[in-house]
């Protein structure tokens, strides 16, 4: 959708709300629109990314298609976010790789894949790929310390930068020049990110093929803590290192390991329940692109979640250079493509959630 074509349908589709306002219980999004009432490009990108998306407003609409108004509040604020992610995509060049997600994204996993496994090769010899290793320091015998970290950090780190100055030209275009951020309204965006409140559809849960299902937003729960236990994993085996002197691979008992392998699980299963709610989900409350970028953004997940795992449980086969080349280029296939795709989705709605906590604040003050 054109951005002016969005601006104006959103701007359309909700003073149909503001004068309806049947579905003001289900989430924020009702309740801010009638604080903007005339809607400009940073409506677009603040409320678009306050809607959760549960689409409980679609299947409750009497004005949904075929009636005339064709009221579909869900796919205007699909198409809103996906244009969110790309207008704030920095540098704004590789943000257009948002247009073809799933061919960015295999090439980069593959990519990724051939570079670290050149390096292997380069480092350790082509027999790193069948001879097996075993005791302290076996993956660095493979690959050594310094090829994994110095790669890790600078992905890591251009990434933040690219998604830190797009997060403040956002903040900047929602806020329209007023100041959002507080303790309060911080502190109560965080416990409605946390909770997923919106994702409740007022309480009854989402609109999918099952109507009023709960199941979106506890497999969501589940990939959302799965993926920070495994990057307390990662980190808790850094510190491991560098302060205890104690060398990977570790015992299955140890915290890296406990805490990598349930990580690993919760988002691996998190990961093929959204995907088998996507499958049944009626497609009409949301917009092709956007579902071109989620099941990118899960097929990431799945990818680096399954391949940790089978690393975890091939380590010490002569599997393991091979396993470790294709983990470590799905790792950095998600890391090139973080701020050019679904991952972002986090930073945005948070923004979001904070601009709507100053609002409600000031109206109940
Ligand atoms: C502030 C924290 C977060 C919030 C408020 C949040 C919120 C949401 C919401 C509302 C959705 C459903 C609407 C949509 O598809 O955009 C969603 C989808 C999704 N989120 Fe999050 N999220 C957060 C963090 C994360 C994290 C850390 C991950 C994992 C790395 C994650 C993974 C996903 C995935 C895979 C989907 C797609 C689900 C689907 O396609 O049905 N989220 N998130
Ligand atoms: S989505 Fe439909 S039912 Fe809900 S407030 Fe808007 S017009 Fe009314
Ligand atoms: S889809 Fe759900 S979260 Fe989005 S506007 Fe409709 S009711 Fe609100």
């Amino acid at each position: 959708m054109l951005e002016l074509d969005l601006t104006a349908e959103l701007d359309r589709q909700m003073s149909v709300c503001n004068a309806c306002r049947y579905c003001e219980g289900f989430c924020a999004v009702f309740g801010a629109a009638q604080l903007h009432t005339a809607i400009g490009t940073g409506d677009v990108a603040y409320l678009a990314n306050l809607c959760h998306d549960c689409r409980m407003c679609f299947d409750a609409c009497m004005f949904a298609p075929p009636h005339e108004f064709a009221i579909n509040v869900p796919a205007v604020m699909a198409a809103g976010r996906v244009e969110t992610y790309e207008r704030y995509g920095r540098p704004s060049l590789p943000a257009r790789m948002i247009r073809n997600p799933r061919g960015v994204a295999i090439a980069a996993v593959l990519g990724g894949t051939a570079i670290v496994a050149l390096a292997i090769a380069a480092s350790a010899g082509a027999a790193a790929f069948w001879t097996p290793q075993s005791g302290p320091g076996a993956f660095y015998r493979v690959l050594p310390y310094a090829a994994m970290i110095v790669p890790a950090l600078g992905l890591a780190a251009y990434g933040a930068v690219c998604v830190a100055l797009g997060a403040r030209d956002y903040a900047r275009d929602i806020g329209a020049g007023s100041r959002f951020v507080s303790l309060s309204s911080l502190r109560t965006a965080l416990r409605e990110a946390l909770a997923l409140t919106y994702l409740k559809g007022g309480g009854a849960g989402c609109y999918d093929a099952h109507r009023s299902s709960g199941s979106r937003r506890a497999f969501h729960g589940l990939v959302f803590w799965g993926f920070l236990a495994d990057l307390a994993a990662t980190v808790s085996a850094a510190l491991e290192q560098e302060f205890l002197h104690l060398l990977p691979p570790y015992p299955l008992w140890s915290v890296p390991v406990v805490l990598g392998t349930g990580g690993g699980i919760a988002l691996a299963v998190g990961v093929a329940g959204l995907v088998a709610v996507k499958r049944r989900s009626d497609n009409r409350p949301t917009e092709p692109h956007m579902i071109a970028l989620d099941y990118t953004f899960l097929g990431l997940l799945e990818t680096v979640a399954l391949t940790g795992l089978a690393l975890l449980a091939f380590r010490s086969t002569a599997a393991m250079g091979a396993l470790l080349a294709v983990h470590l280029g799905a790792v950095a296939g998600l890391f090139i493509t973080a701020p050019y795709g679904k991952f972002v989705h986090f930073v945005y709605r948070f923004i979001a959630l904070v601009k709507n906590a100053h609002e409600q604040g000031h109206i109940a003050a």
